[in-house]
């Protein structure tokens, strides 16, 4: 199981050293500017939070209407509760279909996106077509909404089953037709989340997790434009060009 790593950043104010304590808890820390989407009881949040030891940074979401989040996950009441407690801001009934319009969301931009196993629903086997076709919708409007609400430099981050069905989904695809890049993946592992239990979140089971079967974390960045390649290739061109000339000019006055 992870421990919470503890890093001290200093950050000066008014010329002296103020020492603020930075949390972090596997890909994720206190600094940064989280929305998780589509939440199941809420225990993933929850241990973001706990490690943070706040949640003031967090904005935590379910699909699901608070009255219809409750019923399904016995959990839920009280890591909702814990997360406000902690000061995350909770919201239900944020779809990713129009996540980016919501009036809590519209203004900000967020350092992480995170949307651990997206799932449509069960509407038939995992390997039919319309099923696979049904998910991959899902995160693609994902992607979609989550570009509109990433900071610069923020990662969008997608766990997610690997093998046979679960490739078909092809998801770095899909984040491409969003100019987000996948620059890596990481195995998912549960114990690095203390406390979060997965869940179905659809049908007569919802409440039962499920089998993380080589679950992965999937992350992407914006791609860069290319005015910005270009401009960092000159800058490295430039530098060159400067350390050579100075070069030349030692050798002249040695
Ligand atoms: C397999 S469950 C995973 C739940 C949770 N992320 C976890 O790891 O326990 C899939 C989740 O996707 C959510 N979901 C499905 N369609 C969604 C949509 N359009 N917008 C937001 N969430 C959605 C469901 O509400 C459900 O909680």
């Amino acid at each position: 199981m992870a421990t919470p790593v503890v890093k001290l950043m200093a950050l000066p104010v008014e010329g002296k050293k103020d020492e603020k304590v930075v949390r972090w808890l596997k890909h994720y820390s206190s600094a940064q500017s989280i929305l998780i989407v589509g939440d199941g009881d809420f225990s993933f949040s929850r241990a973001l939070a706990t490690a943070f030891g706040s949640g003031a940074n967090l904005v935590a979401t379910s699909l699901d209407s608070y009255g219809a989040l409750i019923c399904k996950h016995h959990q839920a009441e009280s890591n909702v509760r814990e997360l406000k407690k902690m000061g995350a801001t909770v919201l239900h009934d944020v779809d990713v279909n129009n996540m980016k319009l919501h009036t809590c969301m519209k203004m900000k931009r967020f350092d992480r996106i995170v949307f651990n196993f997206p799932h449509a629903g069960f509407t038939g086997q995992e390997t039919q077509l319309h099923v696979i076709n049904s998910h991959k919708e899902l995160v693609r409007v994902f992607f979609r909404n989550a570009s509109n609400l990433l900071c610069p430099d923020g990662e969008v981050h997608v766990s997610h089953k690997t093998g046979q069905p679960y490739d078909r989904w092809d998801i770095e695809q899909l984040a491409s037709e969003y100019s987000l890049v996948m620059f890596e993946k990481v195995g998912f592992a549960k114990g690095d989340y203390p406390g979060y239990n997965q869940k179905k979140g659809d049908g007569r089971k919802c409440n039962r997790s499920f089998p993380l079967r080589n679950g992965c974390t999937f992350k992407f960045r914006m791609a860069r434009k290319e005015s910005e390649d270009e401009s960092a290739m000159y800058c490295l061109v430039a530098a060159m060009a400067k350390m050579s000339m100075a070069r030349a000019h030692d050798n002249v006055t040695m």
